[in-house]
């Protein structure tokens, strides 16, 4: 039950090498479940900023590219780079308006510019150098653009009733956070985050879709436990019967849960701002 886990437990691992690896089978199914979850509550969050026509957007860590199309498609923006440090799932999908772009947002040197939107889901809670990165898109933004993060909040904590589901989820985000540098602690400090990038009239909210048999997110976590079964092993808070457990209680009608939740938090640059 305490073997070491694969990533690095000084968490040097990275989003996608120990984990989440896009070139294992199945992993574009995984981050579809979360997008089904949660594509129409960014979208509709997105819309009422004001992303339509003559918007140029980059989208971080753009996944498989469901919200890239979308602004696209149905929000009509003129066009969204979409970049990811891998992009097979992107380029698999192409549509017009949508460039993709192969980087690492991490490395230096990584500085397109000028973008009314600049969108990053699920992605720096991901990334130790989060503070450091959320400075830097603010920097990416044309004036009167808006930097819109969005991240997992756990919702669970000590007062939470102790379920299979909360057990699993108390262990996945421990053992991320050993391994990749995963970090959901500091998701609620984005507000204060963007403020102090310079940006103005900051607000957020948080989503949390209903784990109900059979849906999207459920799945999603199942699909996760499942990747992220070794890092969740090495923390010694669950055994393989464990995680079982919990996969086969979000399936049943025994489940009453909250799912971690999405919290969304956006800011302005100033219209007169340079650089
Ligand atoms: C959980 S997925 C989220 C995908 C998409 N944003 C969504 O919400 O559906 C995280 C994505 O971030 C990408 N990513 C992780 N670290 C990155 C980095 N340092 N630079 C660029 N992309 C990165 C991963 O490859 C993956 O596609």
């Amino acid at each position: 039950m305490n073997a070491p886990p694969p990533g690095n437990a000084s968490g040097e691992g990275r989003y996608g090498e120990a984990f989440f690896r896009p070139d294992r089978a199945g992993e574009e199914v995984r981050i579809d479940f979360g997008a089904v979850a949660y594509d129409d509550f960014t979208m509709a969050r997105l819309r009422s900023l004001g992303a339509g026509p003559g918007w140029r957007c980059l989208d971080i860590g753009a996944g498989t590219g469901t919200v890239s199309r979308r602004l696209l498609e149905e929000a009509g923006v003129a066009n969204v780079l979409a970049v990811d440090r891998d992009v097979r799932f992107l380029s698999a999908r192409p549509v017009p308006g949508l460039d993709v772009l192969q980087a690492d947002i991490t490395r230096p040197g990584f500085a397109p510019g000028g973008f009314q939107l600049v969108h990053a889901r699920f992605v720096l809670m991901h990334l130790p150098e989060r503070d450091r990165l959320i400075e830097h898109l603010a920097e990416l933004l044309a004036p009167g653009g808006v930097l819109v993060l969005s991240d997992a909040v756990d919702l669970t904590s000590d007062r939470t009733p102790v379920t299979p589901y909360t057990t699993a989820m108390r262990a996945m985000w421990q053992g991320l956070r050993a391994t990749i540098g995963t970090d959901v602690s500091r998701v609620p400090s984005y507000p204060g985050l963007l403020r102090g990038a310079g940006l103005q009239r900051v607000a957020a909210e948080i989503h949390v879709p209903p784990l109900v048999p059979g849906s999207a997110i459920s799945r999603f976590w199942a699909d996760t436990w499942r990747r992220g079964r070794e890092a969740m092993l090495s923390t010694g808070l669950v055994d393989d019967a464990a995680v079982d457990a919990a996969a086969r209680y979000l399936e049943s009608d025994e489940c009453a849960a909250l799912s971690a939740g999405m919290l969304t938090a956006w800011g302005r640059k100033p219209e007169g701002a340079t650089g």
